[in-house]
């Protein structure tokens, strides 16, 4: 089996590659990134020399490059996108690009080449906030960010390249996820790694907001499953049932840190928050999936990786980018 990884240098992406590696030998994995502010080769310093592992820079709307990459493979699992709701928010434009054309992309790479499946990674946001009971696969998409938007519209061509040419397409969405590498503007390496700095902890509104904290390896083992077993055509909700209001989510944080409570600081809301996002995730629970982390756990190993990988996150944090993306998110709030 050999497997094209697009966005492989980001957050999930690159924790589904350490999985794969190390749980499937006989699988090389060909790992096309961008390399945008999120993508980041370091994540992978650990397989850089397995030689069942290439790396090629490319943009997933190259369709030229694509179809390159794409020879002799497989499969395609497509992680590469622009992912942050806030950033959605200042500038949607690369959202709709990335997520939306790179998507068309790659569908057109399946059903013109020799590619045998693509298994997109999609999210529980494109559902919208959800505020009983949980969302199951055929709940209607009401996506409110413009991030949510263009991932509920790549889900919609992926189906309808199903229905219309059987290209043969997988979706799964999860839940937010949490673990190692993920890039510190999402809320938990954003609060970990402040709260390490003795910074304050920028609280949204009254910081009542429910989410899934999934971990990262129980969401990639649902992925690989979704890729053994699950039918084309077929959606699958990957959530571990982790509910926990934001306020919770940064006071079990910081009790974790040793940091008082006295860090965190209500801020203006953002625009169009979700309120709740909750995941019925029984058709691959049917297929053998069970997470492996709760709540507690799974957010006590991510912070303490956090505490014990300065190395990976200083350099990013120091740096001008991400400097000038948090004065422009955060000052004025
Ligand atoms: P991330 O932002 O950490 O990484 C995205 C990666 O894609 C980066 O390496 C980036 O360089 C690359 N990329 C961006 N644009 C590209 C392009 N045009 N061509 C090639 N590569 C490009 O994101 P993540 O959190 O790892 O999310 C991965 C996928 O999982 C996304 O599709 C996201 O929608 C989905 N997802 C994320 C979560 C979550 O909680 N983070 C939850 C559910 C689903
Ligand atoms: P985030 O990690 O951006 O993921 P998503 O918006 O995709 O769920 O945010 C998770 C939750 O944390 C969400 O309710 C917004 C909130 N949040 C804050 O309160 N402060 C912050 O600085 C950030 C980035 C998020």
């Amino acid at each position: 089996m050999k497997l094209l990884v697009t966005g492989g240098a980001g957050f999930i992406g690159s924790n589904f590659i350490h999985l794969v590696l190390a749980e499937r030998p006989g699988w090389e994995v060909v790992n096309l990134d961008k390399l945008t502010y999120a993508g980041n080769l370091a994540n992978l310093k650990h397989v850089e020399g397995d030689r069942r592992y290439t790396f090629v820079k490319a943009d997933i709307c190259d369709a030229k490059a694509v179809a390159e990459a794409a020879a002799g493979c497989d499969v395609i699992v497509n992680f590469a996108a622009e992912t942050h709701v806030d950033r959605s928010i200042m500038e949607p434009m690369a959202f709709l690009r990335t997520d939306m054309e790179g998507t068309f992309v790659l569908l057109e790479t399946v059903r013109e080449g020799t590619v045998g499946k693509l298994l997109q990674v999609s999210t529980d946001e494109v559902y919208g906030s959800i505020l009983e009971g949980a969302a199951n696969e055929g709940f209607p998409l009401r996506p409110s960010s413009p991030y949510a938007a263009s991932k509920a519209g790549a889900d919609l061509l992926c189906l309808s390249y199903w229905t219309t040419y059987r290209t043969p397409v997988v979706i799964t969405r999860g839940a937010n996820n949490i673990g190692p590498y993920q890039y510190p503007e999402k809320v938990v390496p954003l609060f970990a790694t402040n709260a390490l700095d003795g910074m304050p902890l920028p609280m949204y509104g009254d910081g009542m907001q429910v989410r899934d904290y999934t971990h990262v390896e129980d969401h990639c083992r649902g992925i690989l499953l979704a890729l053994d077993k699950g039918e084309p055509g077929e959606v699958y909700n990957i959530g571990a049932g982790n509910e926990m209001p934001n306020i919770e989510m940064a006071r079990l944080l910081l009790v974790e840190l040793g940091k008082p409570e006295s860090l965190i600081e209500h801020v203006k809301d953002r625009p169009g928050h979700d309120r709740r996002y909750a995941l019925d995730s029984s058709r691959l629970r049917g297929l053998g999936w069970e997470p492996r982390y709760d709540a507690t756990k799974a957010l006590a190993a991510t912070v303490r990786w956090y505490a014990e990988n300065r190395w990976w996150w200083e350099p990013i944090k120091s740096g001008e980018l991400y400097r000038a993306y948090y004065r422009r998110q955060y000052e004025e709030r």
